[in-house]
């Protein structure tokens, strides 16, 4: 069984699905009939996974069908990594009725999408995201793009897929580690806006519970919803679409100095939403209590909670000032009124910064 979500942008609407067997199960033929369809497949995803959609898509009498790997890491999304997919497409002679396929974590879906919005000047896309943190973010909402110049997702474009399916079957294969990183993504969705979320996440973490194939159904489903009704209000973040970088500025700033070198995304966005949680307690925004709670949650899945003992924090002070150099010297911080609620803090005093990043 499958949940589906709409999600609509002025740029088009399109169905978000999850549940599991869905690789094997979905009737790809409306989108797929009598088109040529390049599936870029991330090396890292298990050869089952592409085997199960090969035989959809076979099903689906595609004209012709390419698949190819890609290397997924931060060096390769670059403008070098997106020439191979362009050589295929070009190679293969894919005409603008072609239509992309992103089988892979959120590197490959930003990528393909780029790849999707470029070529011949866009053609469709379906994204398939096979990691946690790629389906509770990066596949639903259209950013996609590369790094440039030591900067990170600073060429890109918004870009909608047709498609997102979202199979619950692809996240049996990740490591403790990446299936935390996703889970970092739900609890700040939930903190921004679904406080029912919040509470549903404590019972099955702080409990130490298995999570069921149907649990983690439903928290990708209402973790999705949030972020599906957040782009389909603001789909190019000229407002409320920035609420979803909460705990992002920190995070930024401390995946790019060197005591925290080798954190995951996951791990620090986890540590930067408990800074911009203590940050918003210290505007009075939430009480303690609201603080602790989400303090214990975040350490209850397994991520880090405090800042190792080499921490510097000259060091954090300059990344966060190089950033705020980039936007034109006003930070912005996202901060909760209470759990469930969220709201943008334009350039708060630099001391309280710095007090919130003592915990
Ligand atoms: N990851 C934040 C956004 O999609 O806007």
């Amino acid at each position: 069984m499958s949940k589906s979500i709409n999600v609509r942008t002025p740029s088009g609407n399109y169905e978000v699905l999850v549940g599991s067997k869905l690789l094997e199960d979905y009737n790809f033929k409306w989108l797929v009939q009598n088109r040529q369809v390049l599936v870029v497949k991330d090396s890292n995803v298990p050869n089952k996974i592409l085997e199960n959609l090969s035989i959809s898509l076979d099903n689906s009498e595609a004209k012709q069908v390419e698949i190819m790997e890609i290397e997924t890491s931060e060096k390769n999304k670059s403008f070098e990594g997106l020439m191979p997919i362009f050589e295929v497409l070009n190679s293969s002679k894919f005409n603008r009725d072609c239509l992309l396929i992103g089988l892979g974590g959120g590197i490959t879906t930003d990528m393909v999408g780029f790849v999707a919005a470029s070529y011949l000047r866009g053609v469709d896309l379906i994204q398939i995201p096979t990691t946690l943190l790629s389906q509770v973010d990066a596949a639903i909402g259209g950013k996609t793009g590369i790094n440039f110049s030591g900067s990170k997702n600073n060429i890109g474009a918004f870009y909608q897929p047709k498609l997102v399916l979202m199979d619950t079957d692809s996240l049996k294969s990740l490591s403790k580690l990446d299936f935390v990183d996703g889970l970092a993504e739900i609890i700040k969705h939930s903190l921004i806006a679904d406080k029912n979320l919040f509470t549903k996440l404590e019972n099955i973490f702080l409990n130490d519970k298995d999570l069921s194939d149907a649990e983690l159904t439903q928290i990708i489903y209402e973790s999705s919803l949030i972020k599906a009704f957040v782009v389909s209000n603001d789909e190019k973040e000229k407002s409320d679409r920035a609420l979803l970088n909460f705990g992002h500025t920190y995070g930024h700033a401390f995946e790019a100095i060197q005591s925290l070198e080798g954190f995951s995304h996951g791990q620090a966005v986890g540590l930067g939403m408990i800074c911009a949680s203590h940050l918003s307690l210290l505007l009075e925004k939430i009480s303690s209590e609201e603080f602790e709670k989400i303090k214990n949650l975040i350490k209850s899945v397994g991520l880090p909670h405090e800042l190792p003992d080499n921490f510097n924090e000259d060091d954090f002070s300059e990344a966060m000032s190089r950033d705020k150099k980039i936007l034109n010297k006003k930070l912005r911080f996202i901060t909760l009124r209470g759990i469930g609620s969220a709201e943008i803090t334009e350039d708060p005093p630099d001391d309280l910064v710095l007090k919130s990043i003592n915990l």
